[in-house]
């Protein structure tokens, strides 16, 4: 009723009048884009790209299959990702934490030329990896190892990172390449400094930590949180996966070769186990951690000795250690060649071939790989047409989404 009155009145306006509002409030609006930002938060920001209210780092919702293990009892050692996660109670990723990690993983002022950022070596369309063998540093001196995909980091149930599991957590981790002479050649304190003079630091570290107060602690907590938002489900895998009860169901949405090279990838029936007894769960992660602590790093033959590299033993010093690595997850595999800790097969079809006819009798090999009437290292001696299922198999992990993601993006204008 009073709404119909105002109009009314309204209606009644001399139309002159309503001009000279109409005209008023134009010059109004074009004076207001005229003035100045005067929020500091807002200058602060200007040179990122970051949205008013942060991307969702924090509630992701995992789909079924990484929640709730539906391998059959046969595969003992099988589990749901979930149950590998290493967040530490301390750090939950929140959103205003992982989009401070996100800034200083792509902040370049962070090496001591200011040239490289950590995402100069893990590039997002490489699924947060490298192509080169090894990665170039701040002065292009190449790094020891090829650089590691981070894709599903948060599922590796001993929360150890590299490829020799040096570091004790992810935490403890992405402070290392800051200070690591080749890649990126900083002190701690150097660090420290930088990121306080960062125009963005107050805001984003008062969004994520409540004040402004800028630590080590902190900004490891930051990129740690980022990483662990790296969460890659959304590949042709779990799509198929989506729509049947059971992993070992063929996936409606396959072709034929994909569903035999999956097969093949989860047989236990060949001369023995296969690709899933050490790339486990559906996030394709390393086994959960044996009872007795030790290590779930392993060895897959690739030399018949150690030499260069002893692998775990050289952060362990325990003889039964040398020659193991950490087990990778294979999410993206098919985005980032090189392969191996040493990048020494350039194409996936060369790890087929590694582990059908190339495996090495080292003394650490995995005990399931060696064959225990004959001593000799297994042979899956694959077809061709399974080795090429089992490549079309491993082509299903890219996750052209989590490749492309915004929020996992450059925030740098
Ligand atoms: C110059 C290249 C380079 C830069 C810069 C770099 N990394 Fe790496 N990153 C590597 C290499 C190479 C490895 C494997 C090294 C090894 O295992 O010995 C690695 C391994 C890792 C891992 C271990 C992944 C796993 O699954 O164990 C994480 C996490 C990581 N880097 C995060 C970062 C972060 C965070 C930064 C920036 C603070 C960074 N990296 C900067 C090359 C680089
Ligand atoms: C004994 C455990 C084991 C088995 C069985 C195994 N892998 Fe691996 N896999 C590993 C380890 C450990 C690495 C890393 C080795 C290294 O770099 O030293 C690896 C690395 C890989 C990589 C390269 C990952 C990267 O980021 O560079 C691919 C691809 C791969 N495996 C696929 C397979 C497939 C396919 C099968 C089955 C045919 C299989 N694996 C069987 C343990 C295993």
């Amino acid at each position: 009723m009073s709404d119909m009155l105002k109009s009314a009145r309204f209606g009644q306006l001399p139309s002159f009048l309503i001009l000279l509002g109409v005209l008023l409030f134009a010059v109004a609006c074009n004076e207001d884009e005229g003035t100045p930002q005067t929020n500091p938060t807002d200058n602060a920001l200007s040179g990122l790209d970051l949205p008013e209210t942060p991307y969702n780092y924090s509630d992701i919702t995992l789909p079924h299959h990484f929640r709730v293990n539906a391998f059959p009892a046969r595969y003992r050692f099988q589990f749901a990702a979930v149950e590998s996660d290493n967040t530490p109670s301390d750090n939950p990723t929140t959103d205003a934490g992982a989009t401070l990690g996100r800034v200083l993983f792509y902040e370049k002022m962070l090496s001591a030329n200011s040239t490289i950022a950590c995402a100069s070596c893990h590039k997002q369309e490489l699924g947060f990896s490298d192509n080169e063998v090894l990665s170039l540093g701040f002065e292009g001196g190449k790094t020891r190892r090829h650089s590691m995909g981070l894709a599903n980091a948060r599922f590796y149930d001993t929360g150890k990172f590299f490829w020799d599991e040096r570091a004790g957590s992810l935490e403890e981790q992405v402070l290392m390449p800051f200070q690591d002479e080749v890649e990126m050649g900083l002190t701690l304190d150097d660090v420290v400094r930088i990121v306080s003079e960062q125009p963005y630091s107050s805001t984003l570290f008062t969004n994520a930590f409540g004040d402004d107060m800028i630590t080590a602690d902190r900004i490891a907590k930051a990129l740690a949180q980022f990483i662990r938002s790296m969460v890659s489900f959304q590949a042709k895998y779990d799509l198929g996966r989506s729509q049947v009860a059971s992993p070992l169901d063929d996936f409606p949405n396959f072709t034929e070769e994909e569903n035999l090279g999956k097969e093949l990838f989860y047989a236990t029936n060949l001369v023995a186990p296969s690709c899933a007894s050490c790339h486990m769960s559906e996030a394709f992660v390393a086994p959960l951690l044996a009872e007795n602590g030790s290590t779930i790093a392993t060895n897959n033959g690739l030399d018949a000795q150690s030499t260069d590299d002893q692998g775990v033993y050289e952060s362990t010093l325990v003889n039964g250690h040398r020659g193991k690595f950490k087990v990778p997850s294979l999410r993206n595999i098919a985005v980032r060649p090189p392969y191996m800790h040493d990048g020494r097969f350039s194409s996936l079809e060369e790890v087929i071939d590694h582990y059908s006819t190339g495996i090495q009798n080292h003394p650490t090999l995995q005990p399931f790989l060696r064959d225990n009437t004959t001593n000799e290292p297994v042979r899956f001696n694959f077809t061709p047409e399974q080795k090429s299922a089992l490549v079309a198999f491993l082509k299903t992990l890219t996750d052209e989404d989590f490749l492309t993601e915004t929020k996992f993006s450059d925030p740098f204008r």
